[in-house]
């Protein structure tokens, strides 16, 4: 124990010495890391796998890291839970507590935690094989810790799809059934299970539907109670193709029946306008919640971007919620509140008026009426970055063109923007920035942009312009790590 505390002190020194290594949200402690994977949470533990290379800091031969969390903050690593093995590499999916052992893992009572994933064969690729993605599954006795691999593996055999993967599990009551989403290319695929192991194809979605710029990956569907009804959100990821490039998260809310997903309209909506928040999934066994997380990078630049280390952090855990606007349904989101458990101090400022800050760790909140504003972190060496919001074009916006370190990658550079879907005649926002990221939450949740950069100095500047002296809250956050 006294070790392990020893370990946990010497590794948040070293880490909160590294340049860009964010304080408050999740990181690998070293290497490559990108999609979340597996996210569940038993017996008062939150559980985050994710695409891992062990051994480089740029993608690789994809393993699931893992990680524990008791407030989805502060989290603890542990060993790695799968290997690649002969079938292929473990690349994303999710995982299921089969409380009723309908995959016969259980033992002694005990449910298995299952985890569905993508088998991809390496060198079937490059010997140009098509059905080099299959589904596997492999399962846990000992709460997610460790997972022992399916002897019947592949449980779902690929039909002639290069990009066959990412299966999401969960649950159909109704139905007393497993019930897959699964990425084929350009749509969504469902499939049904009694136990986990014998997959049926149910139907398809999208092929005509939606943001089509790029693949489609890493799916998620979950039913959501609003005003009495339940919806069903059917997140896909999309890359590239985003409305702002490169990578991103497009949803559609409408009904599943336990066959089919039919969606409200035809319109194409995204959980996060930013550049950099892909591969978001949500946890399962949460309840009533709905907790989002997702890669807080991009694919246009995201194996080059100056960390030394390691490479990549996950967004903030969010609260999703589904709000009736216009005579449809769209999705909120919302940081969870768990972060209010890491204030460290707070005060008052005002607008127009240069703040220097204690640290580049920090939540912003304000309200103020419909009209041009914005946010500028900022160094000594003139370095910024701007959020605000443009009245004219009733959009937000965020401009990292001046960020610090670009050179990287010409793709990084510019701005990004998120159409304001709400009509309230005030404007609340929330602000939260790490060392190397900010997260902006508009309107409740309705207008998000998620963002890094890489300044050589961290933002100890803030500055508000807004065309009146408004008060806005100023909160010094702690590191959770
Ligand atoms: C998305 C993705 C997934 C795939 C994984 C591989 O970022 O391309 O579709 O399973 O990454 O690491």
């Amino acid at each position: 124990m006294k070790n392990l505390l020893f370990f946990l002190l010497i590794t948040s020194a070293v880490f909160a010495q590294e340049k860009h290594r964010p304080q408050l949200h999740f990181t690998p402690p070293s290497m490559w890391m990108n999609d979340p994977n597996g996210m569940f949470y038993a017996s008062g533990t939150y559980h985050l796998y994710y695409q891992y290379h062990p051994e480089s800091t740029v993608w690789g031969p994809m393993h699931w890291g893992h990680a524990t969390s008791k407030d989805l903050m502060r989290w603890e690593h542990q060993p790695v839970a799968l290997y690649p093995d002969s079938l292929g590499l473990i690349f994303s999916g999710s995982a299921v507590i089969d409380h009723q052992n309908t995959s016969g893992f259980g033992k002694n009572g005990i449910p298995p935690v299952v985890a569905i994933y993508t088998s991809h064969n390496l060198e079937w690729e490059k010997a140009g094989r098509i059905d080099r993605e299959n589904q596997s599954i492999a399962y846990s006795l000992d709460g997610g810790q460790t997972f022992t691999k399916f002897a019947g593996n592949p449980v779902i055999k690929n039909p002639g799809i290069a990009d066959f993967r990412d299966p999401n599990v969960s649950w159909y009551a109704p139905g007393k059934k497993w019930i897959m989403a699964l990425a084929t290319q350009d749509r969504e695929a469902f499939y049904s299970s009694p136990d986990l192991k014998n997959w049926t194809k149910e139907s398809e979605f999208g092929a005509k539907m939606g943001a089509h710029g790029g693949v489609w990956e890493c799916p998620d569907m979950f039913p959501m109670q609003v005003g009495g009804k339940t919806k069903w959100v059917l997140i896909v990821n999309i890359n590239p193709g985003a409305p702002n490039g490169g990578s991103g998260a497009q949803y559609f809310v409408g009904d599943f029946d336990g066959h089919q997903f039919t969606p409200q309209d035809e319109e194409t909506r995204w959980i996060d306008y930013g550049r950099d928040n892909y591969a978001g999934v949500t946890f399962h066994e949460t309840g009533d919640k709905r907790i989002f997380m997702g890669w807080m990078s991009n694919w246009d630049y995201a194996t080059v971007v100056p960390t030394e280390s390691w490479r990549s952090a996950n967004t903030l855990p969010r609260d999703l919620k589904l709000v009736a606007l216009d005579g449809k349904y769209v999705v909120a989101s919302t940081p969870i509140e768990a972060v209010s458990n890491y204030v460290k101090s707070k005060q008052t400022i005002k607008s127009n008026n240069t703040i220097k800050t204690a640290s580049a760790l920090q939540r912003l909140t304000g309200k103020l009426p419909v009209q041009d504003f914005s946010i500028t972190l900022s160094n000594s060496k003139g370095e910024q970055v701007i959020i605000g919001f443009e009245a004219s074009t009733n959009r937000y916006f965020v401009d990292r063109d001046a960020s610090g370190d670009m050179k990287f990658s010409n793709k990084f550079a510019g701005k990004a923007y998120a159409p304001r879907l709400s009509k309230s005649n005030t404007i609340d926002f929330t602000l939260i920035t790490d060392v190397a990221s900010a997260e902006f939450f508009a309107d409740g949740g309705l207008s998000v942009l998620t963002t890094i950069y890489f300044p050589s100095e961290t933002f100890k500047n803030l500055k508000i312009t807004s065309a009146k002296g408004l008060p806005f809250l100023l909160e010094e956050l702690k590191p959770s790590m």
